[in-house]
């Protein structure tokens, strides 16, 4: 069951889904947040870190599961989504480090990630989680081609190494294979907030939101979710569902 928003633009994009975290944090100030990387959700994060500053929320008791980490890059690379939450959020606000959950990128296997999975359950399960989309429908590092449940790890295709060169100082720097929750686990969270920025995301997202439930576009299954709010600067045809 999605709630769609529109927004005009990336700012108010980002100033909705901070709002909606925000609400989150000041209702539950245990909750667990599933995070997501990416630019998308950079001006969320600044702007909780704002609202952190200005004395509205507080961090102290939030525990957060990131989705996803590139293999083999150190949590120190800059280009690891562990150094990007740093970055972005956990140095800026008064949340317990401790408290701060990324997949194991270091460690290959399955033993790792299923580590990962039961920890999710042992902070008893996400109240809220943060998905971008891939321009191929993919959540967290959840590619097309196949439906996994849980926590594994992934070769990355072509279209999403060639999207996130630009973050690298050559395509050949991105890493070839990730680790990222299944889709299982991005299923269970209480709540889903999916944000979607940008010409090039209209397409998966429209696909994603009213097109058939597929493996060929894995954000599709958020179809099954019985509450998704879907906040976009994209000019999508709303449809009734
Ligand atoms: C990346 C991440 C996803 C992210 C997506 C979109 O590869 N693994 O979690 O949502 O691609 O990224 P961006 O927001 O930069 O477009």
């Amino acid at each position: 069951m999605f709630t769609v928003y529109k927004e005009k633009d990336y700012a108010s994009l980002s100033r909705r889904a901070a709002a909606i975290l925000s609400a989150e944090i000041i209702h539950n100030p245990k909750a667990v947040l599933g995070l997501a990387t990416g630019t998308t959700p950079i001006e969320t994060y600044q702007n909780l870190v704002e609202s952190y500053r200005e004395g509205l929320l507080d961090f102290s008791k939030i525990s957060s599961v990131n989705l996803d980490e590139y293999c083999n890059l150190s949590p120190d690379h800059p280009q690891s989504y562990r150094y990007f939450m740093n970055y972005h959020l956990f140095d800026r606000v008064n949340i317990n480090k401790k408290n701060t959950f990324v997949p194991d990128g270091m460690t290959e296997g399955k033993e790792a990630a299923a580590r990962y999975d039961a920890l999710i359950e042992s902070l008893g399960g996400i109240d809220l989680q943060v998905l971008g989309i891939g321009q191929n429908g993919h959540i967290g590092f959840n590619e097309p081609g196949e439906f996994i449940a849980d926590t594994h790890m992934v070769t990355l295709s072509e279209s999403t190494i060639k999207a996130n060169a630009r973050l690298f100082a050559s395509p050949d720097e991105v890493p070839k294979s990730a680790v990222t929750m299944g889709l299982r686990g991005i299923l269970s969270a209480k709540k889903i907030l999916l944000l979607a920025s940008g010409k090039n995301k209209k397409q998966a997202l429209e696909g994603a939101l009213y097109g058939p439930i597929t493996a060929d576009l894995p954000a599709s299954v958020l179809q099954l979710h019985p509450k998704v709010i879907v906040i976009t600067d994209c000019d999508i045809a709303l449809q009734k569902r």
